[in-house]
């Protein structure tokens, strides 16, 4: 039997396909996300191996056709796979969102020029259906560039994390969203290559469009907006697959795009937001007053090591809230070994983790796993936030915003509405932190000046480690 090479592609993409579905599956549980990830870069190996061999095969004409194919695929493949390849090792864990949120304005990027280069490409499909794939490409692909590049300069604190409230914002996203439909039905009527003008301005108008949606989100939102240009990445390469006739690229944009919703609307049902509130960048949001200046100078109980000790060994229960300034710190091997210490004296230790802790989805746990934490003391917000009443001593470790109760009581707050661990019911709250500063939100933190708060200032992996050192050899 012999297989004509046309059929190749189709099948290393179907393969492909299933090892994406093996992938997301995977990455849906703690246990088995490493595997799915190697499911998910070996689907992915295959399938650029599989588009460039494509795109090499049958090529004929002039002599050195081929060798120009081969030259130009080198220079986009090779440089690409070496700078994604250094900067992927390079990056810090904290790091993680800005790096996916500038990956998300490639995506975007691509489509939008995947878009005009297939419109003025001259073998190109005329039907009026190909018209407004390019159209609808060209809008999502350039929305997300500039949406994603300006998550990317809010992340990095290039830009600050308060919302721009333009006034009548609103009614000037729905007259860029209208003059988009409107330029689209220009372009669709126009003979080509006539169509090239209405398209740029569609290609601009969204750019100015997208850079606008999120400039109005707010700092602790943030979580909710990368994970939505995920899915808008995800769309536009579905909008390039349409363009290119490329099944993969279909399947996969769809995959993309509709996980990336999902888990958009998981977490804005964990931070009590409504997903148009972000989809229509801070509909409803208000200036915010956030209460006093963070590190005000309000009277804190500060403490030590060795009281912290003392606090513990005579403790029967513990819970652990781990946030960012344990993944700067890169702490968390030393939390592990402060839990195992006190698991094996017979008190009951456990980690709270907040769906928003730290700087992207799962990041305590990946950390916590990598330290050997067992999943079985890992408990997510839901099932412990019941259990802070009946603790004795709850160790908040460079967490703030998911502690902060003025999520609750202050609708001035940035953070009002978002649920947060209840960690002030506990009988004693120690939080390890460098100073008075506040968190990602800006907010100060009512927690730190409860009476039953202690402070025990200075880097996360010093002061756990002073812990660990006054357990062992005073128990
Ligand atoms: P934050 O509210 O950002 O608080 C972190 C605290 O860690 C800070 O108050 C800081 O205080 C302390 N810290 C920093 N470095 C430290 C170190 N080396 N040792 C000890 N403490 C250190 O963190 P969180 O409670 O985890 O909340 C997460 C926030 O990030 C939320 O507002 C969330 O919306 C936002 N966000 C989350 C994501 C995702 S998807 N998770 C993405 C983007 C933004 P000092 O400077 O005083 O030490």
């Amino acid at each position: 039997m012999t297989v004509a090479f046309g059929s190749v592609p189709r099948l290393a993409y179907l393969v492909a396909a299933l090892l994406f579905v093996l992938s997301l599956r995977g990455l849906s549980a703690q246990g088995t996300a490493r595997r799915g990830n190697v499911y998910g870069a070996v689907g992915m190996l295959l399938a650029v191996a599989v588009t460039a061999m494509s795109a090499l095969h049958g090529v004929s004409g002039a002599r050195g056709a081929l060798e120009l194919r081969i030259a130009l695929l080198g220079a986009a493949v090779v440089p690409g796979a070496v700078i994604g390849a250094l900067v992927a090792a390079r990056v810090a864990m904290t790091s993680m969102p800005e790096l996916v949120a500038i990956l998300h304005s490639f995506v975007g990027a691509a489509a939008a020029l995947v878009g005009i280069a297939n419109y003025l490409d001259p073998n190109r499909e005329t039907g009026a259906l190909h018209l407004t794939e390019i159209a609808a490409g060209v809008f999502i692909g350039a929305l997300t560039f500039t949406g994603s590049v300006v998550a990317f300069a809010k992340l990095r604190g290039t830009l600050g994390s308060k919302p721009l409230l333009v006034p009548g914002r609103h009614a000037l996203n729905a007259l860029m969203a209208l003059s988009c439909v409107v330029l689209t039905v220009i372009f669709l009527a126009e003979p080509a290559p006539g169509g090239i003008l209405p398209l740029v301005a569609i290609t601009a108008i969204a750019a100015l469009l997208g850079a606008h949606l999120v400039a109005a989100i707010g700092g602790g939102d943030m979580p909710v907006v990368v994970s939505l240009l995920n899915s808008y990445s995800g769309w536009a390469a579905a909008a390039a697959g349409f363009m290119l006739s490329n099944d993969l690229l279909i399947i996969t944009g769809a995959f993309v795009g509709s996980s990336g919703a999902i888990l958009s609307t998981i977490m804005c049902r964990a931070m009590n937001r409504s997903i148009w509130n972000v989809v229509f960048g801070g509909f409803g949001a208000t200036p915010a007053g956030g209460g006093p200046t963070p590190g005000a100078d309000r009277p804190v109980r500060e403490t030590s090591a060795d009281q912290v000790a003392d606090l513990l060994r005579a403790a029967k229960s513990v819970i652990v809230v781990p946030g960012y300034g344990m993944a700067v710190a890169q702490a968390q091997h030393l939390v592990q070994e402060l839990t195992t210490i006190l698991r094996e004296r017979g008190v009951q230790a456990r980690y709270a983790i907040h769906p928003v802790a730290g700087r992207l989805p799962g990041h305590m746990n990946v950390l916590l796993a990598e330290a050997g934490v067992p999943y079985d003391i890992v408990k997510e917000m839901d099932e412990i936030n019941g259990e802070f009443s009946t603790t004795d001593v709850v160790l908040i470790i460079g967490a703030n915003d998911i502690v902060n109760p003025s999520a609750l009581t202050d609708p001035s707050s940035p953070i009002y509405g978002m649920p947060v661990l209840e960690a002030w019911k506990a009988a004693k709250v120690v939080m390890l932190k460098r100073s008075m500063s506040a968190g990602y939100a800006g907010v100060d933190n009512a927690i730190c000046y409860n009476e039953n708060t202690l402070m025990l200032f200075g880097d996360a992996k010093k002061s756990v480690g002073a812990l660990v050192a006054a357990l062992r050899t005073g128990w």
